[in-house]
């Protein structure tokens, strides 16, 4: 028998992969794949953050183990997988890690770009081919979860390179996805509006932040847990169908009228 719409959900026996696990989103999303069932490889460079979420998740009943990884270092990425695969081989990967550098696009500098390109970019790229490789080579059907931004599709003052870096994360979703789609890899990307996340709070609840929020159509900012039910459906069975598609979490803001 089929099981049903709600089993289908959750995540029992699979093993994620989080990279940038020890705040914001990632760490909301680390909790939440260890509630539906999964085994969880909390990814970052902070460890000691990490151990601590690790425990609050093993206390909590779940399953969870810190990895020190910078997904900028090809080097890192390796040593990283190989000891993940030797703890459980990952069948899911939410591809979180990112940062950015606000400043107008004349006073962007080398460094500020390779750091938003290397960490949001080449990042996803790395840390997506070495999760392929190891799913591929144990014929391991997996869901990659590509963490882009809606300024991957529109535009705003101050973030040249980010929404640079993200449109690039949505061409890695579709060209990873018709790559993958034979050995049952599914790629697909998130894109969320403005979340709310310790990041950001501060500007968000600013006067500049307000006048932005009277932007978006739905009046609100998302919260890490808007992001539950498509993170859950696209890293579950639920999603089977999916692959190479871009999931926008934004209140309408990407349709904005002009
Ligand atoms: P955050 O700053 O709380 O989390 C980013 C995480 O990435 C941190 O844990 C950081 O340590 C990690 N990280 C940065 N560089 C790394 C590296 N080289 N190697 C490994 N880990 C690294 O930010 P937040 O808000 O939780 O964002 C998470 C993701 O969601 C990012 O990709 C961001 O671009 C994306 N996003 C966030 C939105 C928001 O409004 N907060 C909106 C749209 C997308």
């Amino acid at each position: 028998m089929n099981s049903s719409p709600t089993e289908r959900f959750r995540l029992d026996g699979q093993v994620a992969v989080v990279t940038g696990a020890s705040s914001g989103i990632g760490r909301h999303c680390s909790l939440l794949l260890a509630n539906a069932g999964a085994k969880v490889a909390l990814a970052s460079r902070n460890v000691k953050e990490l151990e601590l979420l690790a425990k609050e998740i093993v206390s909590a009943g779940g399953h969870a183990k810190a990895f020190h990884l910078d997904v900028t270092q090809q080097s890192s990425v390796t040593q990283c997988f190989t000891q993940i695969t030797s703890w459980a081989q990952p069948t899911i990967v939410i591809n979180n890690a990112g940062v950015s550098v606000t400043k107008s696009l004349l006073e962007q500098t080398e460094a500020d770009w390779d750091r938003v390109v290397d960490t949001n970019l080449k990042g996803v790229w790395l840390v997506a081919t070495e999760a392929a490789r190891t799913m591929v080579a144990t014929k391991t059907a997996g869901s990659i979860i590509n963490m882009a931004s809606i300024l991957g599709e529109r535009q705003i003052n101050g973030v040249a390179p980010y929404a640079i870096s993200k449109a690039g994360v949505i061409q890695v979703t579709k060209t990873m996805a018709l790559e993958l789609a034979r050995y049952q890899i599914r790629v697909n990307a998130i894109l969320p509006g403005y979340v709310i996340t310790d990041l950001n709070r501060e500007f968000l609840q600013s006067e500049l932040g307000e006048k932005l929020r009277m932007r978006i159509p739905s009046r609100r900012f998302n919260e890490p847990h808007d992001l539950d039910g498509p993170i859950l459906l696209l890293a579950s069975a639920a999603g089977q169908g999916m692959s190479g598609s871009t999931l926008v979490v934004d209140g309408a803001h990407l349709v904005s009228s002009l």
